[in-house]
């Protein structure tokens, strides 16, 4: 909802609202809630956090950072690219700390733009599998997020299953449901196509998915899923934790969708199943690094992944974090080893072919 709320009047409600902490001190040494971060840092700086994700879990975290640090954390929270065009016209006058957003593909395009500095540190290095970060130290994910195909339970075997490639086999012609080209997922998971086949097969792969279309994509991850609950497909190819919160949605209708729907993991007998992650950087003009790298370190320790598993049907970053039990349920899977930085780089060109093959 605080989405919405956007510019000057934003930062005083963000302030109100979602001044994660120091709140009652600040009262009490007469500091209002207005955005100066000099009135804030008589004491101690507020870290102040750019953010893209919209979780009360991520609200919980950064209140338990303060508790542990004593650094205040402020949040202004946007979609991504508002966020990032706001660090770039900025620049160096720009509050912003720390980065956090989804997808290793904006990530790396916040880098690309030059809104973050490469980092150093032994214990994300530790906590982080080399991967699911930027080899320089400019990002590191957070949570990981499997893009896996769901199935009509009554029309489908497991065992059609297989590959995403085999989506565009003949016998799955009108019964593919995908949302569009212009999704951020979607462009990574052709990435790692293009990393993992090749230009020329990626294209023929998207393609192939055209062709197979039960609709022209519409939708977000969750309207391909009801969509196969209403017949007008039979497979789909969404995010994992889509499931996680159908499953335990407050909506009667939501949580029938998915009972009729199962989960299968893609390509288990080769280079594993799309994975991404949500992910977070220092700023480039930082102005508490070190806080920022503490804050960061602290999202990839066991207690905070703990809290990301649960709380939004993700899989931990940190392996010594377990997934919950719902998403357990899914199954274990082989996730595709490739740097996440190459679905960033790759993204151009993933457009192009969605562009050249007319997946809108
Ligand atoms: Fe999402």
């Amino acid at each position: 909802m605080l989405r919405t709320f956007w510019q000057g009047s934003m930062i005083a409600l963000l302030a109100a609202g979602l001044v994660v902490s120091g709140c009652k001190k600040k009262s009490k040494t007469g500091n209002d809630n207005s955005s100066s971060v000099t009135k804030r840092s008589v004491k101690q700086a507020a870290l102040q956090v750019f953010s893209h994700r919209h979780y009360p879990a991520d609200k919980k975290l950064f209140k338990l950072f303060t508790k542990k640090t004593g650094i205040p954390v402020v949040v202004t929270q946007n979609k991504a690219d508002e966020l990032m065009k706001r660090m770039q016209i900025q620049g160096k006058n720009s509050k912003a700390d720390v980065l956090i957003t989804v997808d290793a593909g904006r990530l790396v395009r916040a880098e690309q733009k030059g809104l973050l500095q490469p980092v150093s540190s032994k214990t994300l290095e530790e906590r982080i599998p080399a991967n699911l970060r930027d080899p320089k130290g400019h990002w590191f994910g957070l949570t990981r997020r499997a893009r896996v195909i769901v199935y009509a339970k009554d029309r489908v075997k497991p065992s059609e299953l297989s590959t995403y490639e085999a989506l565009t086999d003949k016998k799955w012609k009108g019964r593919v449901l995908i949302r569009s080209s212009n999704n951020i997922y979607n462009q990574s998971l052709l990435a790692s196509l293009i990393v993992a086949l090749g230009e020329e097969k990626a294209k023929a792969w998207a393609k192939g998915m055209v062709a197979n279309f039960a609709r022209s994509p519409k939708g977000n991850d969750r309207d391909q899923m009801k969509a196969i609950a209403a017949k007008k497909g039979d497979v789909a190819v969404v995010n994992t934790y889509y499931v996680g919160k159908m499953v335990n949605s407050k909506k009667k209708a939501s949580r029938e969708v998915v009972k009729s729907l199962g989960v299968f993991f893609p390509n288990q007998k080769d280079r594993g199943a799309h994975v991404n992650v949500s992910g977070a950087g220092v700023a480039k003009y930082a102005r508490n690094k070190e806080a920022a790298i503490k804050f960061i370190e602290f999202l990839a320790s066991e207690e905070a992944q703990k809290v990301f598993a649960k709380a939004n049907y993700e899989y931990p970053v940190n392996p010594k974090v377990k997934a919950s039990k719902l998403v357990q349920s899914w199954g274990s899977f082989k996730g595709h080893k490739i740097n996440l930085r190459l679905l960033g780089v790759n993204n151009k060109k993933a457009v192009a072919l969605f562009d050249a093959v007319g997946w809108r």
